[in-house]
């Protein structure tokens, strides 16, 4: 599989790398982050995208600008430098999380040189929370993978997921797609259901690329399929990642989310959401109300690119002038969620579920 992790410090050349998402499956090409400028691109853009991976590219962000801050003004500069970063894309906490812990690391006590070390460490620190994060993930979400398995005498377990929640998404290993990756090492037959994902399609260009790399069986299904397999007992489990879950358990992930959760609920399967804990909003309650539902440009909605004799085009595939509207996310009420898988465990999608592995948030 090459170099597992999405994002990386090339020392060599003094930069960051990372895959760039915009190209897969066409093309497996590295993308270059040497400025502050260029991290911001890198996630406005989608270059990078998924709620870990957007909060590590931030982080190396906060670093790259410091390197290239001549010290006066230093942490005024930072403080401007977060606030741009954060403004890059509203929904995924992982953003503002990274860059306001890596505001924190910073201070006027230390030279210029120094805070730059500290903003690289904590880079690094992040990013290896993260591949700890997916690790543990993976290994709680295995248990109810094993349990369901136990159930249906060897057949395949029939899980359904949305969006792209696998390694490209976070560094290593995934959320969604980290239990599934360990139940195929387990030789526990699995066989997924990939949402195509409109309008970007990171289901079908992403988690379709990422689970056929590890030779795990799936078929891409158009977004609107999932309630049909439900109501004819083909699903036996949804997992999905998320973008922002709430204190009270509500859920923002990838537009068309909710619609499975409610689909799922009808049908009586449980919906599970993995998450790490960088993705919890610990001051956020109501998911509806309070959090920011990104809206992007309408060429994701009426633009496509694939390929076409070896080379990749785009068309346009909706008529010249209807207006369109393009919302990134939507949130799953906490009452549709059978449970959350942390880094720590399956909780109730509860205040009390997560505070239960969380109690040092008591207090917040
Ligand atoms: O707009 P995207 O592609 O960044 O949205 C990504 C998702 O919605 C993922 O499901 C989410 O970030 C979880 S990633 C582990």
């Amino acid at each position: 599989m090459g170099n597992p992790q999405t994002i990386w410090f090339n020392h060599q050349k003094q930069l960051v790398e990372t895959i760039d998402q915009r190209k897969l499956p066409f093309q497996n090409l590295i993308f270059e982050i040497t400025t502050l400028d260029e991290a911001e691109y890198a996630i406005k853009e989608m270059v990078v995208r998924g709620a870990p991976l957007i909060g590590v590219t931030a982080a190396y962000g906060m670093f790259l600008a410091a390197r290239n801050l001549s010290g006066n003004n230093f942490q005024e500069e930072m403080k401007l430098t977060a606030e741009k970063l954060k403004s890059t894309r509203p929904t995924a906490v992982n953003l503002a999380f990274a860059v306001d812990e890596a505001l924190s690391v910073i201070s006027d006590q230390i030279s210029v040189s120094e805070n730059v070390k500290k903003l690289f460490d904590y880079a690094e620190n992040l990013k290896q929370r993260e591949i700890d994060f997916s690790k543990n993930i993976g290994k709680h979400g295995l248990e109810i993978i094993e349990a369901i398995s136990k159930s249906k005498n060897g057949e395949p377990v029939r899980i359904l997921t949305h969006c792209n929640a696998g390694r490209l998404a976070c560094v290593e290993l995934g959320t969604a797609t980290s239990p599934i990756y360990l139940a195929h090492e387990a030789d526990i037959p699995v066989h997924i259901w990939v949402d195509e994902t409109r309008p970007r399609n990171q289901g079908a260009r992403l988690t379709a690329w990422e689970l056929g790399q590890a030779d795990i069986p799936h078929t891409i299904i158009p977004d609107n399929t999932g309630g049909h397999l439900m109501q004819h007992k083909m699903v036996d489990m949804v997992i999905v990642g998320s973008d922002r879950t709430t204190l009270n358990g509500d859920v923002a992930n990838k537009i068309g989310t909710y619609l499975k959760a409610l689909a799922a609920a009808d049908n009586g399967i449980p919906f599970y959401v993995a998450l790490p804990s960088t993705t919890i909003d610990w001051g956020l309650n109501d998911g509806v109300t309070e959090i920011p539902i990104e809206q992007r440009n309408a060429t994701e909605v009426s633009m496509m690119d694939g390929m076409l004799g070896g080379e990749v085009h785009e068309f346009r595939i909706i008529p010249e002038n209807s207006p369109v509207a393009n919302y990134g996310f939507d949130v799953t009420p906490a009452r549709l969620v059978t449970g959350l898988i942390t880094e720590r465990g399956i909780c109730k999608a509860t205040r009390e579920g997560i505070l239960c592995l969380f109690p040092e948030k008591e207090i917040q």
